[in-house]
């Protein structure tokens, strides 16, 4: 055995690595937020157990895919989530997408069962903004900043707020959320996301432009991550992310990550659903082999004129 790490990698055919795997544990959700694009998913409801999700994390482990991000629906909802994390094989990163409304009471436990960190989807802090956009009737926006709070104080930081800009709803509302990030002294990021068209909600899609020369002007410094060649802004102190997932070239060009559906599928692409490999009744034996069929099949979605032509 070579000690020095993996000798494989899992490389597609455009010269992407794969470094980590996105993986839906759940579709069931408590919200139901006017955008949400379900992690692409295809309608499905069964849901892998705790041992093959396990097997599918530890034979991409042993391709060098050392992170993990647990997503849904809801994954809280799940009430094995920390079983699940025990698991686990060692990661370099083991994150959550969360809503936040189950977090509190059980960030400690999600912490000691290995989780690193989590990201919180929170789009306003207008608590009738918040029950538009969730279509949830019940004030529930105190429980999730609980939530947060609780997921700061048990270290899973640092805890980024994912806030996807919707026109004439929330788009006015960076600046305020920068104070409320920048208030948990550099433990939580602002993720600013642009809208990805899934529910017909292109009127409320905000110019992706004109947002970054807004942070531009404001910022005292810039960088870009290699993930998805993603802008970081630093303003007056706090830290702010831009997603820009929409018509980017460069987007998909840096992909580095592995979809699995809820049902035990390894998807190559969001926005793809025709090569999907089913995953759920695989041995160990056979994982390696389905990991590397499944990168074979990946394709940059944007910026590929091949793809285009195939649609
Ligand atoms: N456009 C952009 N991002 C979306 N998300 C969900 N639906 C969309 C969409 N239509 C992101 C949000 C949420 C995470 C689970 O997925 O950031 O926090």
């Amino acid at each position: 055995m070579n000690s020095s790490g993996p000798r494989r990698t899992l490389t597609d055919p455009f010269g992407r690595t794969v470094k980590s795997l996105r993986m839906s544990i759940t579709n069931r959700c408590n919200l139901n937020c006017i955008y949400c694009h379900n992690e692409g998913d295809h309608g499905s409801t069964g849901e892998m157990t705790v041992e093959t999700i396990a097997n599918i994390v530890k034979a991409a482990a042993e391709f060098g895919v050392d992170r993990l991000k647990i997503s849904g629906g809801e994954p809280l909802i799940r009430k094995d989530l920390e079983e699940i994390l025990s698991a686990l094989p060692p990661l370099k990163d083991v994150s959550l997408t969360t809503n936040g409304t189950l977090l509190r009471g059980r960030a400690r436990s999600l912490k000691e069962a290995g989780l690193d960190r989590v990201n919180v989807s929170l789009d306003t802090l207008d608590p009738g903004k918040f029950r538009m956009i969730t279509n949830c009737k019940r004030d529930i926006l105190p429980i999730v900043l609980e939530g947060i709070d609780e997921a700061v104080e048990a270290g899973l930081t640092p805890v980024k707020i994912n806030m996807v800009l919707l026109k004439d709803i929330n788009e006015a509302e960076i600046e305020k959320m920068l104070k409320f990030t920048k208030g948990y002294n550099g433990n939580v990021i602002l993720q600013l996301i642009e809208l990805m068209n899934f529910r017909d909600t292109a009127p409320y899609h905000v110019d992706a432009d004109l947002v970054e020369e807004e942070l531009l002007q404001h910022a005292t410094d810039v960088t870009t991550r290699t993930m998805h060649h993603r802008k970081k802004y630093f303003i007056n102190g706090a830290e702010v992310e831009f997603v820009r997932p929409v018509d980017n070239t460069e987007f998909c060009a840096n992909c580095n990550r592995l979809r699995v559906t809820a049902d035990g599928k390894l998807k190559p692409c969001l926005l793809v659903n025709d090569n999907l490999i089913d995953v759920s009744h695989a041995s160990p034996d056979e994982l390696p082999g389905l990991l590397q069929f499944a990168v074979s099949k990946r394709v940059p979605f944007y910026g590929h004129d091949t793809y285009r032509q195939e649609k």
